[in-house]
């Protein structure tokens, strides 16, 4: 049973029972990664997706606890001023004196003062408030103004392994110094019927600031969020993404549920939330795939 002889090689079995995965590839399994010697240099990954709610933040928060779960040291970068990130790990936004704002547009502040330790060990957090939403302005007399993140983080980036940032629903100022500071990309993709309205103009900035700003900027992947199986609507969304993104879109995919809204109002991971739940094992997954894609050390 499951395996029948190769057409070509009657003497060769072949499985016939391959496991197909939601993206309607075979799926590979990630191994559990191995224990870092020792941490640093970081890579830097944006989770960008200008299109609103479709799972920066929450995706931002859980890969970056199951990175922190396999031993990775990891910051999390709030760059969206409603704070939603900070919010989700339990900080007080409204109480904070220094934000990533502040290491933005003024000088003499030390971001080691500004991160902030989570209830998950190894995951840090550099938090933002509203104040972020000024400095989109404050930034546009700057000298290399797109390349003031890169310059924030640089004295913690030897401390990390992995540096998520978690970017507003917009092609700003903002976005363009988070694409300068990173590596990779990350983006999210909600299974939804309007999932791709905007992603041509995504890759087109992601393009020039790979061509004037950051070569070494590649797109890690496309996540598929909020899936749900049970819909054929979801299902074709997602087939449509894996043909026009090709091996771009990560195997793991997102279940909707609600639990990653219960989660956040507790501000925790949900492998912390609801450890042996399901969508706890995909952002575990996720992990494991970016690591084994080389994506994270
Ligand atoms: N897989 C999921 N299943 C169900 N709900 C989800 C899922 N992922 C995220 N959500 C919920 O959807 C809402 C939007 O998610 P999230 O804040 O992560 O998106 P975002 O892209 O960061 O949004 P914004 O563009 O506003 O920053 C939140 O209420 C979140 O709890
Ligand atoms: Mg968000």
């Amino acid at each position: 049973m499951g395996a029948t002889p190769n057409d070509h090689d009657p003497g060769v079995l072949v499985s016939t029972k391959e496991k197909l995965g939601p993206t309607g590839r075979p799926l590979p399994s990630f191994p559990i990664p191995r224990p870092l010697a020792q941490h640093g240099p970081a890579r830097i990954i944006a989770m960008c997706n200008q299109k609103g709610g479709v799972g920066k933040t929450t995706s931002t928060i859980n890969l970056g606890a199951a990175l922190a779960e396999y031993g990775r040291k990891v910051l999390l970068v709030d760059f969206d001023p409603q704070g939603a990130l900070s919010v989700g790990l339990g900080v007080p936004i409204h109480e904070l004196e220094t934000t990533v704002y502040n290491l933005l547009v003024e000088r003499g502040h030390d971001i080691h003062d500004v991160i902030q330790s989570t209830n998950t060990p190894g995951l840090d957090v550099l938090p933002a408030n509203i104040d972020l939403s000024a400095a989109e302005v404050q930034l546009v007399n700057e000298v290399a103004r797109e390349m003031v993140l890169a310059r924030v983080l640089r004295p913690v980036t030897d401390d990390y392994d992995v540096i998520l940032i978690d970017c507003q629903p917009s092609l700003g100022l903002l976005t363009v110094n988070a694409l300068t500071a990173a590596h990779g990309v990350l983006i999210p993709l909600e299974c939804e019927f309007f999932a791709m309205r905007g992603v041509a103009l995504l890759i087109d900035t992601i393009d020039k600031v790979t061509d004037r700003l950051n070569p070494r900027l590649e797109i890690d992947g496309i996540l598929a969020t909020m899936y749900d199986g049970r819909t054929l609507h979801s299902r074709d969304v997602l087939a449509s993404v894996v043909d026009h993104f090709g091996d771009k879109v990560f195997h793991t995919v997102i279940g909707r549920t609600v639990k990653f809204p219960d989660a956040t109002l507790a501000a925790q991971p949900i492998t912390a939330y609801a450890s042996s739940h399901g969508s706890a094992e995909a952002y575990r997954q996720l992990a494991r795939e970016l690591i084994a894609r080389g994506a994270a050390a």
